[in-house]
């Protein structure tokens, strides 16, 4: 059964770990960087199904990694950091706003 998306916006964080046998988004600092923002966004107290942060495995671009994607916009994050996450956060509210103006 096919549906659409229940979250306005879906962040991927890619955490897959390959034990150093070839460069992963684990030997960045996604593991940490997941946390912070499921820990971020539920400070916000954000109406429910605004935003859903889920760890993903390999996304493909693991050389770029850490990375990061917001569905369904198809927004791309690579190489982040700790220091990126505030970055992501505002992007994330001018993308709920958007979306809160197309629904009135
Ligand atoms: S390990 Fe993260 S994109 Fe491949």
């Amino acid at each position: 059964m096919v549906k659409k998306t229940p979250f306005r916006c879906h962040i991927f964080v890619c955490v897959n770990d390959r034990q150093g046998t070839r460069k992963s988004c684990a030997d960045g600092q996604g593991v940490e960087i997941r946390q912070i923002l499921k820990d971020r966004f539920h400070q916000m107290q954000l109406p429910p199904n605004s935003v859903r942060v889920s760890q993903s495995l390999c996304m493909g671009l693991c050389n770029e990694g850490p990375n990061l994607m917001i569905y369904p916009r198809g927004i791309w994050y690579s190489s982040v950091g700790i220091e990126d996450i505030d970055t992501i956060l505002k992007k994330v509210e001018s993308l709920l706003a958007e979306s809160s103006k197309s629904i009135e």
